[in-house]
């Protein structure tokens, strides 16, 4: 299959923004310029997904574990996305797209929580692609704050052991409100998931890619998705004419 079948397009993709480092090594520049050059990149790449009918696109910028990395590189990481927020904010007030932060809100500072909060609430109505941009997000921290939030409403007596369901769980996770995840893509030639979307990823399909985040652009998304689209999901069942 060579072309995208526009009646099967995902509706939920998420990727590891992996290899920035090595895209600017690459070209003799500091690690700090190919973080540039993939937050410019998300931008493109979520018109890109909206353009093709995607509903969700989840982008894995930050990690609970990215803060053990020299200082410098995290302050970095830290202050581009208020500095791109502010710079784009009239686009991102005039345009189409749905704007969440995911992950742990406790160990921002108030400038980068309060930069967020606004882009939230200025496209919390918007009715083009939701993007969830994952900052300090891990999925064992996502699923324990879920597991914590249960075992309180378990305890105040609101639900009993019965009602703790695999449904429930969903509900409680930061993507509480998106659509099922379909594609997991990860750039850079890195086939690990890395404490992304544990629990969202147990149907769906798995895209590795050797291209370098920053060079990830439309057409590699096509093939990403024309690749999904080669998969035969059966959710542990077995095809009709098997049965
Ligand atoms: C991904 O690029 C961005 C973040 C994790 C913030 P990397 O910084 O991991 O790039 P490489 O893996 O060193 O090339
Ligand atoms: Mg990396």
């Amino acid at each position: 299959m060579t072309e995208i079948d526009m009646e099967r397009i995902p509706k939920h993709i998420a990727i590891i923004c992996d290899g920035n480092g090595r895209w600017a090594k690459k070209r003799l520049m500091p690690r700090s310029l190919g973080h540039r050059k993939g937050g410019f990149n998300i931008k493109d790449v979520s018109k890109a997904a909206e353009r093709l009918g995607v509903k969700c696109i989840t982008f894995f910028c930050f990690s609970t574990e990215n803060w053990n990395r020299p200082k410098a590189e995290v302050d970095y990481l830290m202050s581009a996305p208020i500095k791109f927020l502010k710079r784009f904010h009239k686009d991102i007030l005039n345009g189409t797209t749905q704007i969440r932060l995911i992950g742990r809100k406790d160990r921002f500072t108030k400038e980068f929580l309060d930069t967020f909060r606004d882009i939230e609430e200025i496209t919390k109505d918007k009715t083009g692609i939701r993007m969830n941009l994952c900052v300090d997000y891990g999925s064992y921290e996502e699923i324990t704050t879920a597991i914590k939030k249960i075992a309180s409403e378990y305890k105040d007596g609101n639900i009993t052991l019965d009602d703790i369901t695999p449904e429930l769980v969903t509900k409680n996770l930061y993507t509480y409100d998106c659509p099922p995840l379909d594609l997991l893509i990860r750039t850079s030639g890195e086939e690990r998931i890395s404490n992304f979307l544990l629990w969202q990823l147990a149907y769906s399909e798995l895209y590795f890619t050797d291209t370098l985040w920053p060079d990830f652009d439309e057409k590699e998304l096509k093939k990403a998705i024309i690749d999904y689209q080669s998969r035969d999901r059966r959710f542990g069942t077995i095809k009709d004419e098997n049965k």
